[in-house]
């Protein structure tokens, strides 16, 4: 991760969407060896980087919580103000109330702020429905955003986010319904990922397996949201399954992370919410990259109730505040294994020939500028498939 190739006075040649060329300017245009150049995009003095990708949000939802601040402050912890009926349930209500076309045009919004930051796709969890139907209105509007906005989205139900009251004290009765449900999302094809909140008093690990298992018979490829707040053994499940990705691990235990380790799974790293949640615990990103060799993604997990927030910037500042990431780490992070983290590797998250030309260009020095300047929006442009959309 720390092995970065910086090219000074880069050019990248774009064609048909894609990485024709990639080196000095030189280079590329001895490349180029006389071909005509349609269009010439001049971002001399900026530094650019692989589109950002945000492996983890909760994009599509109704409302906010600003209401839950005081409680917050006040001491009140995560999961008791979910307890109390709050938190996510919250947003439930307010998803479940919205029409799809409201979620759609609020999720709008936050696209157009996130493709500001420099993010040219972004992971979007369903999970604030938990009914077949609101669930569906999630995923649906996500469907449409990716097709009509100029970001990617890529879809994850993730039905197992939290019990609705109505199955209150029935969770297993509830676990059925969301193992009921995947076979037609799948059909649908209304997502690619399954995600569960494995979580004292969410869902259990036995309760988290049943779900992912369901979910690989339907060809849904597993993500959990693992020992965030308490060492449940979410890593180790994450590892048994050989899951695509595991998320948060603030407390993550060895055994846990050896396990992601022999079982390809990628680690996001999430250093907005413990810092909005005013956590003095961290995820071991040192030990994952340094000890277990693992190739740490970071994102914003932008919601309504743990992290505001769609600053995949701040997330980079966070990432060598409280993770002690090297620039370049961090960079990796955002970019190479971030596409990693949703099954895009092959496509996108490097500036290399071949690659779909996803492009953010920052108005910095170099690199540990971006994580070092903070608090404001370094982005100069972002090119998406070839198309100049910020500029
Ligand atoms: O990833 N941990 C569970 N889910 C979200 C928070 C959702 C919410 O509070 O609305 C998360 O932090
Ligand atoms: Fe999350």
């Amino acid at each position: 991760m720390n092995e970065i190739r910086q090219i000074p006075q880069a050019s990248v040649a774009i064609q048909e969407g894609r990485i024709a060329f990639v080196g000095t300017e030189t280079e590329v245009m001895n490349a180029l060896n006389g071909a005509e150049i349609l269009e010439t995009l001049d971002a001399r003095g900026c530094l650019a980087t692989p589109g950002l990708i945000d492996p983890h949000t909760h994009l599509v939802h109704g409302g906010s919580r600003e209401h839950e601040l005081a409680l917050k402050r006040a001491g009140v912890p995560y999961l008791e103000i979910l307890a109390q009926g709050g938190g996510i349930l919250s947003t439930v209500q307010a998803t479940r109330s919205a029409s799809e076309q409201e979620l759609y045009e609020k999720a709008y919004q936050s696209l157009n702020i996130m493709l500001l930051q420099g993010v040219t796709t972004v992971e979007a969890k369903s999970g604030y429905g938990l009914s077949i139907e609101a669930e569906q209105r999630q995923l649906r509007a996500a469907k449409r955003l990716s097709d009509n906005h100029p970001l990617e989205v890529v879809s994850t139900f993730m039905g197992a986010h939290a019990v609705p009251a109505e199955y209150k004290g029935k969770t297993n009765e509830y676990v059925d319904l969301v193992c009921g449900m995947l076979p037609q999302i799948a059909q649908l094809r209304l997502a690619e990922f399954c995600d569960v909140f494995c979580e004292k008093g969410v869902f259990t690990v036995e309760q988290s397996r049943r779900i992912l298992l369901e979910a690989q018979r339907n060809g849904l490829l597993p993500k959990i949201h693992a020992d965030e707040i308490e060492s449940l053994g979410g890593a180790e499940l994450a590892g048994e399954l050989g899951a695509i990705s595991a998320e948060h691990l603030l407390a993550a235990s060895d055994k846990g992370l050896g396990m992601l380790a022999a079982g390809g799974v990628i680690p996001v790293l999430l250093p907005g919410t413990s810092f909005n949640l005013g956590l003095n615990k961290h995820a071991r990103a040192r030990d994952m990259i340094d000890k277990f060799k693992l190739p740490v993604a970071l994102a914003t997990d932008y919601n309504p109730g743990s992290c505001p927030t769609e600053s995949m910037q701040l997330i980079m500042m966070l990432a060598s505040l409280n993770l002690k990431m090297t620039p370049e780490e961090i960079l990796a992070a955002c970019s190479i294994n971030a596409a990693n983290a949703i099954a895009r590797g092959d496509r996108l998250g490097s500036i290399e020939v071949g690659k779909q030309a996803d492009i953010a260009l920052f108005d910095v020095p170099n690199l540990a500028y971006l994580p070092y300047h903070f608090g404001i929006n370094h982005t100069y442009g972002v090119i998406k498939n070839g198309q100049a959309v910020v500029w």
